[in-house]
């Protein structure tokens, strides 16, 4: 069936945009609200775990996330728990700014909808604090670590036109079945090692 809300695919320029800030007045409007629906029904149909507005072919700082616990059936409770990930409920930021906290990075295979198919090693700080306005235009705050600290980097990236891919470790980008087939399931630690990383 086609999918109702067809995700951009990586090529077109919007995902390569600055994205603009939303005003405020705007948030409580039926079409701008519209859009986070859009967003939300985008992000499940999919299925992904985060979506940012220009994959919509809108170019506005807005980015929504949510890890539901199917979408972590296809991962061993060690993987789980190696990537910090856990259910996490629908989330939005409006005009987001993330803080990376501290130093630590850490390295999985990351993949996105906008360059369906496929997947690559990122590197990714841990922990990182983001601010911004909520569905409502209330101001919020959210620090956290993990598999959704990830995600929100992944997100805020798109807003400023840059995706994953310019931050991969480029020799370890595959299709999904090639990835799945040799590291699913392995150790982090030994799926790093075969790309020489960290
Ligand atoms: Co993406």
């Amino acid at each position: 069936m086609e999918k109702e809300n067809p995700i951009v695919q990586t090529g077109h320029e919007v995902l390569r945009l600055q994205a603009q800030p939303v005003r405020a007045e705007e948030i409580r409007t039926p079409d701008f609200q519209a859009l986070l629906t859009r967003m939300v029904t985008a992000m499940r149909e999919a299925p992904g775990v985060g979506l940012a507005a220009p994959q919509l072919g809108v170019s506005l700082q807005v980015l929504v996330l949510e890890d539901r616990v199917e979408l972590q059936a296809t991962l061993t409770k060690e993987e789980l728990a190696e990537r910090e990930r856990g259910p996490v409920p629908l989330r939005v930021f409006i005009n987001p700014t993330l803080t990376p906290i501290g130093e630590e990075q850490v390295t999985f295979f990351e993949g996105c909808l906008s360059v369906a198919g496929y997947a690559a090693l990122v590197p990714r700080f841990r922990e990182v604090e983001v601010s911004g306005l909520d569905e409502r235009g209330q101001p919020v705050t959210w620090r956290v670590k993990g598999w959704p600290a990830r995600i929100l980097q992944h997100e805020v990236d798109h807003l400023k036109g840059t995706l994953y891919v310019d931050r991969m470790v480029s020799v370890s980008f595959g299709t999904l079945p090639q990835v799945k087939a040799r590291f699913g399931g392995k150790p982090a630690v030994d799926v790093r090692k075969t790309f020489g990383v960290e």
